[in-house]
């Protein structure tokens, strides 16, 4: 009737040959991942073009035929780009959906695509690709982060704060130490995607279902085009070797891990019984019910986070756990944890990077508390060492000392001559020279120590290797 709809066109499906039924609707509903991996469609397209000239070079497709397909997956392309053409509820995954738009744009010539590669090696290829990309976007966002420490370091190189053990006073420190030791765990970060980085450069395209083609296309030019160092050297391991996005996972939940320390800390810091620092009001949130307060939501949230990253690592290894080679559905689940850990990683990480730069630090209370709980009372036992007293009865008469200050209720400089010498005989007068924060400072020296000389180096080493960090993932 003319004015009826005319019928959909069956759905395209890349398995259809064998079967006389098509899929039940509980079984499609199931193995549907087109909803998530959808967005690998930019890199299977980019692979796609690549396989066309590698099965151009084995003579499988004229030059007529290959100028067509690249053609056509340029349009398909584009027309992912602009929303004109997207999945639809039939299509299976990312690869169904991409064959149908391309039997749309070139007709029954999006068919030669197929030869000499399977599903399999794509998805692993598409994943890769995604992945390496995204290592290097998390990686910029996280030397932003960084660089918003290192300002924050860099203008408190002169601000004495409390150092703490157990979450009690412990050592006086530069509060510059203080935010580059978080800088130092985030460049180690950075340096582990790089690492990851070059143990994915290894294409599995060519690896076909899992033995490999009987077809003269090349692996290693398709490897090469699409910026991998080499091929996979064993086809059953590249399409099922899924170590790439557990070792992604894991980075990102150990930077997660980080993360949460920082937001942790800012916390604390920002309470009223620290007191430490003011988060600017675009960083901080407000009670719907209480209208003082204002809340450290980001730091909150970056904590929090890691909850999701660890999980997703967990979850993942579990799936890989006792998988018989090669591809098994079960690697289906590979991706949701990476792409959840990527989408987290990239909110997170500005979100911090803007909080940590508009921090502003009451360094007058930081350093006024930067010696509370005696906390000088090492550099004194040091003072008796360096005089000659074993540090077993250096620690013993510090110790006497600081209960007498407890009981007295005084700071450990504040006690006279006399009371000195009837602690002990080694407490002289002039002990009270190594008594001062900036003395304690500037006495810890030592590489990898707090004194003002040593953390303007360390700041200055990270500073380098933040740009280079940058470097790497804009490159
Ligand atoms: N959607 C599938 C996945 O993510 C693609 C590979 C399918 N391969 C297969 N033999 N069914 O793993």
């Amino acid at each position: 009737m003319a004015d009826t709809e005319p019928d959909p066109p069956p759905p395209v499906r890349l398995w259809g040959g064998r079967f006389e039924s098509g899929p039940a609707e509980a079984l499609a509903r199931l193995s549907v991942s087109v909803q998530f991996d959808w967005r690998l469609a930019p890199y299977d397209l980019l692979a796609s073009a690549a396989h066309a000239r590698v099965l151009h070079t084995a003579g499988l497709l004229s030059d007529a035929e290959l100028a067509r397909l690249c053609g056509a997956l340029d349009q398909l392309g584009r027309a992912c780009q602009e929303g004109r053409f997207r999945p639809a509820a039939s299509d299976e995954d990312v690869h169904t959906a991409l064959e149908r738009g391309l039997l749309e744009q070139a007709g029954s010539l999006g068919g030669k695509l197929r030869a000499g590669r399977s599903r399999n090696d794509q998805i692993a290829t598409d994943l890769r690709l995604y992945l390496r990309d995204h290592a290097r976007l998390v990686t910029s966002r996280l030397a932003e982060l960084e660089d918003a420490l290192i300002g924050q370091a860099e203008r408190h190189l002169g601000t004495a704060a409390p150092g703490l053990t157990h979450l009690q006073h412990a050592q006086p420190v530069l509060l510059a130490h203080h935010l580059l030791a978080h800088v130092q765990a985030f460049s180690r970060d950075a340096s582990r995607l790089r690492d990851w980085d070059k143990r994915a450069a290894v294409s599995p395209l060519g690896a076909g279902a899992l033995a490999g083609s009987s077809l003269a296309i090349d692996p290693e030019a398709v490897a090469a085009e699409l910026g991998f160092e080499s091929a996979a050297e064993n086809s059953m391991d590249a399409v099922s070797d899924r170590d790439f996005a557990a070792e992604f996972c894991f980075a990102a939940a150990l930077l997660g891990v980080h993360l949460s320390r920082l937001g942790e800390e800012v916390v604390l810091w920002s309470s009223h019984e620290f007191g430490w620092v003011e988060i600017d009001d675009a960083y901080a949130t407000g009670s719907s019910i209480m209208p003082q307060k204002k809340n450290p939501d980001v730091a909150e949230l970056a904590r929090g986070k890691a909850g999701r990253l660890i999980g997703g690592l967990t979850g993942l290894l579990t799936t890989l756990k006792g998988l018989p080679l090669t591809y098994n559905r079960d690697l289906q689940e590979d991706k949701e944890p990476v792409f959840d850990a990527v989408d987290t990683l990239l909110v997170v990480l500005p979100a911090m990077a803007g909080l940590v730069g508009s921090l502003r630090f009451h360094t007058a209370r930081l350093g006024a508390t930067a010696a509370a709980g005696h906390a000088l009372a090492t550099d004194l036992a040091e003072l008796l060492v360096r005089r000659g007293t074993p540090f077993r009865d250096a620690h013993e008469v510090v110790g006497h000392l600081v209960v007498w200050c407890q009981v007295h209720d005084c700071e450990l400089g504040e006690v006279s001559d006399d009371d000195l010498a009837k602690i002990s005989p080694l407490l002289t007068p002039d002990v009270r020279e190594v008594l001062t924060v900036d003395g304690a400072l500037a006495a810890r020296a030592s590489r990898g120590g707090t004194a003002p000389i040593r953390v303007a180096e360390q700041l200055a080493r990270l500073r380098l290797a933040v740009e280079e960090q940058a470097a790497w993932a804009s490159g």
